[in-house]
């Protein structure tokens, strides 16, 4: 066969030595507006997240991802770039940015940027050129399109935030296409000097020292070049995010994507040992073929199945033996709970059922990647309208989708402003109950949620057979989900009660005997168990053979 651009992954790893850092260790998103304030704005900053790295070593993540830090007008808070390559003041400086990346790698923490390829924001210099006149050399750097014959939108494309996706500009008679807001135009990834610009993009970064990319919407970085209409969606129904209205079949996951994906992994792998990570929102089938022919591709397509899935036994069990069928061969798995776009995990299924999806998010087989906030069991905040700032919330209001609620300040002591910040007014507000979910506080508690994915994630690095085990399903009824974890002779068992009842299961092969090494409830670490386990509501256990075998 073809010889392939980097060595394939070993299939079966015979030890967590055989993987590489990024599937070995776990990944922690900063949201870097609202980790830590250092200088009173009410905004986080560079040097904030910097005076924090230790709680992260602490709790025992290996990388550190950073949404956007570039300089932007921040109409949609970092995603419109306005300079790849220098630091928001409002985040520091450069030299702020090297001491954050050399005091991470001081640590062992590797640290990942965020890079937005799919759009500019309209000020960046590039569109600016690109809108002053039809022949300016950059003006294919962007995709504009004429008018219809009647005037309007070439075609019936919509943006993600709200109206159709094309912006008439009136000094130049064409439209831009924006996949987003209309001060984000979207990048003509056709045209080869925009490859070229935004690998050397990728090189600024790589050879300043980061250990890799998160990819924006790397699923949306080419749509059709004949403009074809998207067809109807006939499950849209009036209450439905309006974007939902059309298939975006020309607008998004287009064949030729993966061709530009390669190319931007071919300069990842210039570099070694760097990690390239794609955001994408697709069913299972396709999110895979993101990997690449002969994983040319991301090496970890990000795996949101759980963020959209019902809590249900039954059909995470299902969602789970899908993606693992589904891995292309030497493809690593991964897992994300929540991220900056999408409610908080303790609000969409609770705070009690959020221990049990910690447990499973530490538990499976695949990189798991935490959102801020969320080991402390922060909920989305509800934010009083005249203090909404997400645009998308503001386009599309009152549906649910709006965003700030999970963007809130992190919260680190029961103190002014949580400990995030000394100003008057934080730049979105703090929760109500701060006082109760903190870092400080929640340290003191053996039970609190901070305890819990200490103690997970302490247990998940001591116990290679959860890095590196493979998965064997075992039971997923009623509101029970279990599943082994095994590598060579090293086998744990993990039960979960999705529920709010008890829930009683028999004990597989070779755990008849057991015991149990973590509970979701920090009160039954060494318990014998005998036959049968049985979970009290929102319980989830961890048991190891009683040989220990
Ligand atoms: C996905 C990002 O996660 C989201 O926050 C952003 O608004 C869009 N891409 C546009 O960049
Ligand atoms: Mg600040």
């Amino acid at each position: 066969s073809a010889p392939s651009p980097s060595p394939p992954m070993v299939e079966r790893p015979a030890t967590v030595d055989d993987l590489p850092w990024w599937a070995r260790g776990i990944i922690y998103q900063i949201y870097p507006r609202s980790f830590q304030d250092s200088d009173g704005d009410g905004v986080g900053d560079l040097p904030g997240i910097l005076s924090r790295l230790d709680y992260l070593v602490e709790l025992g993540v290996d990388a550190v991802w950073l949404s956007p830090i570039y300089p932007s007008p921040m109409a949609d808070f970092g995603y419109d770039v306005s300079d790849y390559t220098d630091i928001h003041p409002m985040f520091g400086n450069m030299a702020d940015f090297d001491c954050l990346l050399a005091a991470a790698h001081e640590r062992g923490l590797k640290l990942i940027l965020d890079f937005v390829p799919n759009h500019t924001s309209e000020e960046h210099p590039w569109f600016q050129e690109a809108r002053s006149s039809r022949d300016n050399p950059k003006r294919d750097w962007y995709i504009w399109h004429d008018p219809a014959p009647d005037g309007g939108p070439p075609n019936n494309w919509l943006s993600e935030f709200g109206g159709s996706a094309w912006e008439w500009d009136e000094a130049t008679g064409q439209y831009y296409y924006h996949a987003f807001l209309k001060q984000q135009p979207d990048l003509n990834w056709r045209n080869p000097e925009v490859v070229r610009a935004m690998h050397d993009v990728l090189r600024f970064w790589l050879d300043r020292g980061v250990d890799g990319f998160r990819v924006d919407v790397i699923w949306h970085l080419i749509v059709d070049d004949r403009f074809r209409d998207n067809p109807p969606n006939l499950d849209w129904r009036p209450g439905m995010h309006p974007h939902g209205r059309f298939k975006p079949i020309y607008t998004a996951d287009r064949p030729e994507v993966h061709d530009v994906v390669a190319g931007i992994r071919r300069v990842i792998d210039e570099y070694g040992d760097r990690v390239l990570i794609g955001e994408i929102y697709l069913p299972i089938e396709r999110l895979v073929a993101y990997y690449g022919t002969d994983l040319s591709g991301a090496h970890m397509p990000f795996n949101f199945q759980l963020i959209d899935a019902p809590w249900d036994a039954r059909h995470i069990a299902r969602l789970i033996e899908e993606y693992e069928a589904a891995l292309p061969e030497g493809g690593w798995p991964n897992w994300v709970l929540g991220n900056h776009d999408k409610h908080r995990i303790a609000s969409r299924i609770g705070r009690a059922q959020a221990r049990v999806a910690a447990m499973l998010l530490l538990t499976l087989r695949g990189t798991p990647t935490m959102y801020y906030g969320d080991e402390l069991g922060m909920t989305d905040v509800p934010i009083p309208p005249e203090r909404v700032v997400d645009p998308l919330e503001k386009n599309v209001p009152g549906i649910g989708i709006g965003r700030d609620p999970a963007r809130t300040p992190m919260q680190w002591s029961a103190g002014r402003n949580a400990g995030f910040s000394t100003a008057e007014r934080t730049w979105l507000p703090l929760a109500d109950n701060h006082a109760v979910f903190n870092v400080e506080t929640e340290s003191a508690d053996p039970s609190s949620m901070l305890s819990l994915y200490r103690r997970l994630i302490a247990l998940r690095r001591s116990e290679p057979a959860l890095i590196a085990g493979s998965y064997v399903a075992v039971a997923a009824e009623d509101d029970a989900l279990a599943y082994i974890r095994q590598l060579g002779d090293r086998r744990l068992l993990v039960v979960l009660d999705l529920g709010s009842r008890p829930y009683g299961l028999p004990l597989p092969n070779g755990f008849e005997r057991g015991r149990i090494l973590l509970s979701t409830h920090a009160d039954r670490t060494g318990e014998p168990v005998d036959g049968e386990i049985v979970l009290r509501a929102d319980e989830g256990v961890i048991i190891e053979p009683a040989s220990g075998a």
